[in-house]
């Protein structure tokens, strides 16, 4: 049986006996990781660090749902399916038991290669290794791996249920099994996925990364004020989100680190981060994660 078969057995993922997902770090994108593949039917265990993170994990897959069945994407008794099929840990040693594990803690290099290298002590020597990096090189992440041929990028997009799409990244060594269990896991998950070469930022990262820096620069510079940029790229560009807006939803942390990945990778002054970014962080102003970035958020209400 080829590994995609193994992964996606039948065409309706609920009627099959699904494969369990772990995901690592219960952050804003392990959380929407786990609550789409438990959508699509799989198990999954949501890691954190700690009670607390991986408790507000949870809260935020709860959220993410409750927002789908507010917009009717996702009917009530889905909702309650899915939510059933979320555990929580604390730590990875409960990886050995899974098939597919996503990595999702912060993006930070060194970080990442420790959980990989942790990972390959517990996890079954079949299951999936993948990372959700937004930037980070996959062969570089994985270069201290017994077997770097089990690493691949799936890099999800951010709100997780709301985007479709899902860029998938082999590293260097990545065997083309392995790339494919990955595409076939995205795609069983309702996931549009489009390949990129193993380079810094990949396609998207890249274009974005670009686009939210510049306008940070115009508003440190004097250019125009936070809301005339969101407003103009709104309307002007028909983007969705101003950038001040969207860059609040990524994380400011997380753009930072991803710049500075982009500027280590490359060395171009396009990727030059504004000062205006890296205070923000010094500032602890990290966007709606922590209730405040370029704009206030309310506190998210705490589920029982
Ligand atoms: N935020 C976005 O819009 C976005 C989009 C696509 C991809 N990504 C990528 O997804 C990854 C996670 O980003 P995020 O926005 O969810 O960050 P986040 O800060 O919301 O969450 C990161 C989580 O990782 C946890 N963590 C840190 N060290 C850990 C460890 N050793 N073991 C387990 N968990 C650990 C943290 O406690 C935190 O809960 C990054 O690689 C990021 O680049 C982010």
């Amino acid at each position: 049986m080829s590994a995609e078969a193994e992964i996606s057995v039948g065409s309706d993922p609920r009627q099959s006996v699904r494969k369990r997902v772990f995901v690592v770090g219960a952050g804003i994108m392990g959380s929407g990781i786990a609550a789409q593949a438990a959508l699509a039917g799989y198990p999954v265990t949501l890691e954190d660090m700690n009670e607390e993170l991986a408790r507000r994990g949870l809260a935020n897959a709860t959220r993410a749902l409750d927002h789908a069945v507010a917009r009717q994407k996702v009917g009530a008794g889905d909702r309650a399916a899915a939510l059933g099929r979320i555990e929580i840990a604390i730590g990875l040693r409960r990886a050995g038991a899974a098939q597919i594990i996503i990595e999702a803690a912060s993006e930070d290099l060194a970080l990442k290669r420790r959980i990989f290298q942790e990972l390959e002590t517990v996890a079954q020597p079949t299951a999936l290794l993948a990372s959700n990096t937004s930037s980070l090189p996959i062969t570089s992440i994985g270069q201290d791996l017994g077997d770097p041929g089990r690493l691949v990028g799936l890099h999800f997009f951010n709100p997780v249920l709301q985007m479709p799409l899902v860029e998938l990244i082999p590293g260097l060594t990545t065997r083309p099994e392995v790339l494919e269990s990955a595409r076939s896991f995205a795609e069983s998950l309702g996931k549009t996925v489009v390949a990129s070469r193993d380079t810094p930022g990949f396609v998207t990262t890249r274009a974005l990364a670009v686009l939210l820096n510049e306008a940070a620069w115009m508003l440190y510079e004097g250019v125009a004020t936070k809301e005339d940029i969101d407003t103009a790229y709104k309307l002007g560009f028909h983007h969705p989100m101003g950038p001040f807006e969207l860059v609040d939803l990524v994380g400011i942390d997380t753009a930072v680190a991803i710049l500075d990945v982009l500027w280590d990778g490359f060395r171009d002054s396009r990727y030059r981060v504004c000062p205006l970014l890296r205070s923000m962080v010094a500032a602890k102003k990290l966007g709606r994660k922590t209730g405040e970035g370029f704009y206030v958020y309310p506190p998210p209400s705490v589920p029982p």
